[in-house]
């Protein structure tokens, strides 16, 4: 078969240097897939990602057809099939959600302005560098020539968490709860929804808020760990999440390319089409089906007064961020 061209930014950093080992071991594309990978950081980190690069040839995958280390963004997005942009400015000490937000939407400009030129068309973007959404929706404004359906950005960790938090809440292994869907921001205002989410336990499947039977639970304790749990890692690890990041990030894209299983979902950041009343023109995430490397936005689940609610503050506040983005990109 002939090799993929697979792109990592911010490839010398800690998600990227877990995600890369999945890549190289076929998790995500495949054990019978060959990659070329192109690893973009800036120029500062390029003796950090030369250590990485001979880590990758240490791997002895092969996978790994040809692996380009490289700072220029139009070398790596070269032909490019698939992208995970993870490389962003971190929030330094002092710096206002204001300045993370003006930096990181120029980085993703460029990045957009680079795919639009260089990229297949067909290419497929996850955005994992925070604010992920707002950077996905500006990548694809400045690649006009690419599908906006070909921008995504990660929730699938907050999915993970929660699917995690359930089972363990259940008592059961992590796979036997399915179709927690996580709606809006990769942020502290996402929402995160048990109400569809099904659970099986000694062999019955049950709808999960009957198993869990415990609505100020679900509704409350449930919901503010999953939106809070980026935080507790921080606190504990002194890191941000980045094992957990980069399987996530394979699992998303896994799903976009072989797309998802019969009666289940999964949770992605896309350009809203005004599915649930959520405005159009903002990455919310929603719950979709994904067939022939297309995702379908799930439609007709019940949203009640207490959902509503939630998913109007999340989308308020990626309105906001759009219009803070689109400021900063206008001076
Ligand atoms: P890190 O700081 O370890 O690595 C970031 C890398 O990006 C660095 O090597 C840096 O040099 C590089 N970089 C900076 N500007 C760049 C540019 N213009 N082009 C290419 N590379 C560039 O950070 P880490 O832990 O790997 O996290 C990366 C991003 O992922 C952060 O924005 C973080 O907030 C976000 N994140 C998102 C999650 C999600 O669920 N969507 C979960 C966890 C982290």
């Amino acid at each position: 078969m002939a090799p993929i061209n697979v792109v990592v930014t911010g490839a010398a950093g800690q998600i990227a240097y877990s995600l890369l080992y999945q890549l190289a071991a076929g998790n995500v594309f495949g054990q019978d897939v060959p990659i070329n990978l192109r690893l973009l950081d800036i120029a500062p980190a390029m003796g950090i990602l030369n250590g990485v690069v001979m880590e990758l040839e240490d791997l002895a995958s092969p996978l790994l057809s040809d692996v380009l280390p490289t700072d220029q963004p139009e070398l790596a997005f070269k032909d490019a099939d698939a992208a995970f942009l993870v490389g962003a400015m971190p929030r330094k000490q002092g710096m206002e959600r204001k300045d993370l937000l003006a930096a990181n939407v120029k980085i993703f400009k460029v990045q957009g302005e680079a795919l639009d030129k260089f990229a297949k068309k067909t290419v497929k973007v996850l955005v994992v560098g925070n604010p992920a959404n707002t950077n996905a929706l500006m990548c694809s404004h400045y690649a006009p020539s690419i599908p906006k359906e070909n921008f995504t950005a990660m929730t699938r960790l907050d999915q993970n968490r929660a699917q995690a938090a359930l089972a363990i809440k259940l008592g059961v292994v992590v796979d036997k709860v399915k179709n927690v869907t996580i709606w809006g921001n990769h942020s502290s205002t996402q929402y995160p929804d048990a109400a569809h989410a099904t659970v099986e336990k000694n062999g019955k499947v049950q709808p999960v808020p009957e198993a869990v039977n415990d609505e100020s639970w679900l509704n409350q304790t449930f919901v503010e760990t999953i939106q809070k749990r980026g935080a507790a890692v921080i606190a504990a690890r002194t890191m941000s999440s980045a094992m957990s990041a980069a399987k996530a990030a394979g699992d998303h894209m896994r799903d976009w390319w072989y797309g998802t299983q019969p009666n289940q979902f999964v949770s992605m950041g896309v350009v809203s089409d005004g599915s649930y009343g959520i405005p159009k023109d903002i990455v919310f995430s929603f719950p979709v089906t994904i067939k022939d490397k297309q995702y379908k936005i799930v439609q007709g689940l019940n949203i009640n007064s207490f959902a509503r609610s939630k998913l109007d503050i999340t989308a308020k506040e990626l309105e906001e961020e759009r219009a803070e983005a689109n400021h900063i990109l206008q001076q």
